[in-house]
């Protein structure tokens, strides 16, 4: 039955050598051998290792379509553009988080060798809330980009008078887009790493590279797991560990200058972290 399970989910990359290849011949037998042996590997690795798990719960495609992104665009539809929907049940928290937000990012900027106070992106930015609370007090043009529309439209209230030093709403999936290069001194991307697949993320982080001004950096804000890497079924995101953050970091050739934890959340709360990098 499991090894039925696993062949469905790889049946389109078998499916050419399934349906052309004789029976009968050489070819056929090797190619049910190799199958036989890859499945029973994949089994094997299914149960060992959670991250390969993860693979294949992210990696299922309906009608050519990533249902790990569905399933998030699906649950964002629900939400409210409201500052209470992007907490989700923790908007008390709200304050507490834009704090250490901005004493972190102070840390980057105005100065010899670091940040300019210019332009910034946020993004998976919903309504703007930390645009408004930490971006725009300090840059003088910012940007934005979400996927959900209704957020970005709200994001024009939100945001107010100040609205007016918005150059650009980007209406686009993190995983389609690309940030002008070497336009912005800070990027910032807060609960929203976890909605890209480590591919995509890694693929996004490079793009953000390139759209980074000399002294630039990109600020990391999420939820990190404790252990390992865990999928919420409920709005289709992963919390990944530190460990594994620093090795998609790692491998788009970044630095990272600086992590450091959230104080002042619950301790029931999975730990969220903050990375500067470069
Ligand atoms: C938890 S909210 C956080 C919003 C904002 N960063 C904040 O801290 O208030 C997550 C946001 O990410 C956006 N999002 C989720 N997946 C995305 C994707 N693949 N591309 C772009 N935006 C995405 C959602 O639409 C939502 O606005």
């Amino acid at each position: 039955m499991e090894y039925l399970g696993a062949h469905l989910a790889f049946k389109s990359r078998w499916h050419k050598t399934d349906e052309e290849l004789c029976r009968h011949s050489m070819s056929f037998v090797l190619h049910k051998a190799i199958r036989t042996d890859f499945f029973e590997s994949y089994l094997y690795l299914l149960e060992r290792y959670p991250l390969v798990k993860l693979y294949a719960l992210t990696s299922e495609v309906i009608d050519g379509e990533m249902q790990f992104y569905a399933r998030a665009r699906n649950f964002y539809r629900d939400v409210s553009a409201t500052e209470e929907g992007m907490m989700g049940d923790f908007s008390d928290l709200s304050n507490t988080d834009i704090e250490f937000s901005s004493e972190f990012l102070r840390k980057f900027i105005g100065g010899p060798g670091k940040a300019g106070t210019y332009f910034a992106l946020d993004c998976g930015a919903g309504i703007g809330r930390v645009s408004k609370h930490v971006l725009l007090p300090v840059f003088s043009n910012i940007e934005l980009v979400d996927m959900m529309e209704p957020f970005l439209e709200e994001a024009q209230n939100y945001l107010e008078e100040e609205s007016d030093r918005v150059e650009t709403l980007y209406c686009y999936c993190l995983q389609d887009f690309t940030p002008a290069i070497r336009k912005y001194d800070v990027i910032w991307m807060q609960w929203v790493s976890g909605y890209l697949t480590d591919k995509d993320l890694l693929e996004f982080l490079l793009r953000c590279k390139n759209g980074l001004k000399a002294n630039g950096v990109i600020i990391l804000k999420d939820n990190v797991a404790r252990q390992g890497c865990i999928l919420d079924p409920t709005d289709s995101s992963v919390i990944r560990d530190i460990h594994i953050l620093r090795n998609i970091i790692e491998k788009s050739g970044m630095n990272i200058l600086a992590e450091e934890r959230q104080p002042g959340f619950p301790e029931l709360c999975v730990p969220i972290w903050m990375i500067a990098m470069q």
